[in-house]
């Protein structure tokens, strides 16, 4: 049975129009995948902290040289890692705050890049180890960026995770959610259908 992990990153937690859409998606999979387990991390119930020398020092200190400090630090990234790495789908809701991701988001990831256990380097430049996943991310804006540069986040996005060996992304928007009612009605209208397009294949496999 497939395992599916939900990351919400809204400052609304589950009220946050991302949380919305990707709880929606969350639902039909479960329909799609009987029996499958859900692990959700709500980043704003339950925030990472910044990774600061600190806590970079403890991932890079040799193992067997930690303090206990830093080995509580170690265990905190390990956790993270570990559902990522039980996750055969990850989904991201991801709002867009000041031209960016939420900086939760950021703090996030910042605890599960680890060298020799998300991604390795080699001669052949940098190795992702998070392999066989799907990741769906769920955006949610005020304005309108998709395919213009100042979408920040797709790109960005594609390149992190990528580099921990989650190729295979794709991308549901909500966009001009800020704009008006009728703008905003029909964002999350065009999202829902593009949920259910993704949703189908699988549930008609079910
Ligand atoms: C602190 C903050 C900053 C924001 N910055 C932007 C922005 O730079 N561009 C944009 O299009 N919308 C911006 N918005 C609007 C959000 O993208 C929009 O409300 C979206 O629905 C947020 O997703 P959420 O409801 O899942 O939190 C911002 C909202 C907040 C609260």
């Amino acid at each position: 049975m497939k395992t599916l992990l939900q990351i919400r990153s809204s400052i609304y937690s589950d009220g946050g129009q991302s949380s919305r859409l990707a709880d929606r998606f969350v639902a039909q999979w479960r329909k799609a995948n009987l029996g499958g387990q859900v692990i959700v991390r709500d980043l704003a119930r339950e925030p990472v902290p910044h990774i600061d020398a600190a806590r970079f020092g403890a991932f890079v200190a040799k193992p067997e040289q930690r303090t206990a400090e830093q080995l509580d630090v170690v265990a905190y990234s390990d956790a993270l890692i570990e559902e990522l790495e039980r996750a055969d789908v990850i989904v991201l809701a991801v709002p867009m705050y000041n031209f960016g991701i939420p900086s939760t988001l950021k703090a996030y990831f910042d605890h599960v890049a680890r060298a020799g256990v998300t991604f390795k380097y080699t001669d052949k430049g940098p190795v992702g180890l998070l392999t066989g996943k799907k990741a769906y991310v769920f955006a949610a804006r005020g304005g309108r960026y998709a395919g213009t540069p100042l979408d920040s986040q797709t790109p960005y996005l594609r390149a992190f995770l990528g580099f921990v060996g989650i190729a295979d992304v794709e991308f549901v928007y909500a966009e001009g959610l800020a704009i008006s009612e009728a703008s905003r009605n029909k964002a999350l209208d065009e999202a829902h259908a593009q949920i259910a397009d993704l949703i189908e294949p699988e549930l008609e496999a079910a």
